[in-house]
């Protein structure tokens, strides 16, 4: 048994193809001017037309596992979260599974929208502890796009694809310190794709519609709650956390949450302005890319925070 489980690889990937704003106003009544000022996003990245999940979650795991220095074949937990899936079944962890040659251990999707990669941590952290896992490698990766209706100037601005993994592995230090998840489904309607395969169709509404006001009151008020739970479970004070990872889907959700925490702007991971919203990608490429610009280092204590559709929130406090 393990006391705790620790990070010791991160990698992310975005997929090639840069759509900017300027793109957007070719394809709807929108300005660079609005986006920018609504939401903080410049640009987003888009996946190619042969790139699925799997592939965007490979490229990410395959960095991770370099970053860690161990192999593949280490790995006997894999845990994808995702809301785009390859397919209906198998699920996507299997068939990122198989694109590692990994052949042994347990593999599947968790599917929590954009607090999904917090959902992840969680389990795995849990296997680890209690030894069932030894190695774990812990994706968030989305093609996104695919669910967006690309007449809806309400939704198809804010959204893009990418994917971030990390492995986690046992330690007697932490590591994870904490995880705390919550969900209510009575505000399904909120945020939500709802449509289905029945009988070889799409049947219902297969991309995104949401109410943007209610979602963003919503996602600061559990952002800083969420926040403050982690906090109070490890006895900590804001001015303790060196980083916080929030999930990215509006500038001003994050600065709204920062400023509820009384937390400078200077310690949060800000990457919305190039990615958009990559939903359960989201933490994972920002804390990829906090330590990749050297910002981010060891030893130092990160929030991480999530909400999504469900209506699902959370948070993982870690030490890297
Ligand atoms: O992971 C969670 C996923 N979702 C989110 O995080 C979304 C959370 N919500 C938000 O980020 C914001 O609510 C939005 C960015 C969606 C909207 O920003 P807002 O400041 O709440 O805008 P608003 O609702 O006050 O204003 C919307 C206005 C409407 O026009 P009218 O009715 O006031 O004339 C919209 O039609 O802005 C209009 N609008 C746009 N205009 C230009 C909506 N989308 C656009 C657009 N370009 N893309």
């Amino acid at each position: 048994m393990n006391k705790y489980s620790k990070i010791i690889g991160v990698g992310s990937y975005l997929p090639e193809t840069i759509l900017s704003n300027s793109d957007l106003e070719k394809r709807v009544d929108t300005s660079d001017e609005w986006i920018r000022t609504r939401t903080g996003i410049q640009s987003r990245h888009i996946h190619g037309s042969h790139e699925t999940t799997s592939d965007l979650a490979f490229h990410a795991a395959k960095k991770a596992l370099q970053h860690a220095e161990i192999s593949a074949n280490d790995i006997d937990l894999i845990i994808v979260a995702t809301t785009t899936p390859d397919m209906v079944f198998p699920s996507t962890a299997c068939l990122l599974q198989h694109k590692l040659g990994v052949t042994q251990g347990a593999a599947f999707d968790i599917q929590a929208v954009c607090t999904g990669f917090v959902y992840a941590i969680s389990i795995a952290d849990q296997f680890i502890k209690n030894g069932q896992a030894k190695n774990a490698l812990v994706v968030g990766a989305e093609t996104f796009t695919n669910l967006l209706n690309w007449q809806d100037r309400n939704t198809c601005v804010l959204f893009g694809d990418g994917a971030g993994a990390v492995v986690l592995s046992g330690s007697a230090e932490p590591g994870i310190y904490s995880t705390h998840l919550h969900s209510d489904g009575k505000y399904a309607s909120m945020l939500c794709v709802p449509g289905q395969v029945m009988n070889g169709t799409a049947i219902g509404n297969p991309t995104v519609i949401m109410d943007g006001g209610a979602v963003f009151k919503f996602a600061v008020k559990v952002l800083a709650q969420v926040s403050q739970e982690a906090l109070l479970a490890n006895n900590m004070t804001i001015d303790q956390i060196d980083w916080l990872i929030p999930h990215q889907a509006n500038i001003r959700i994050i600065e709204a949450t920062a400023e509820k925490l009384k937390l400078p702007m200077s310690k949060v991971i800000v990457t919305v302005p190039q990615h958009g919203n990559t939903s359960a990608a989201s933490i994972p490429l920002a804390l990829d890319e906090g330590i990749r610009t050297g910002k981010v280092q060891k030893g130092q204590t990160c929030l991480l925070v999530g909400v999504g559709g469900g209506f699902t929130w959370g948070s993982a406090l870690i030490r890297l």
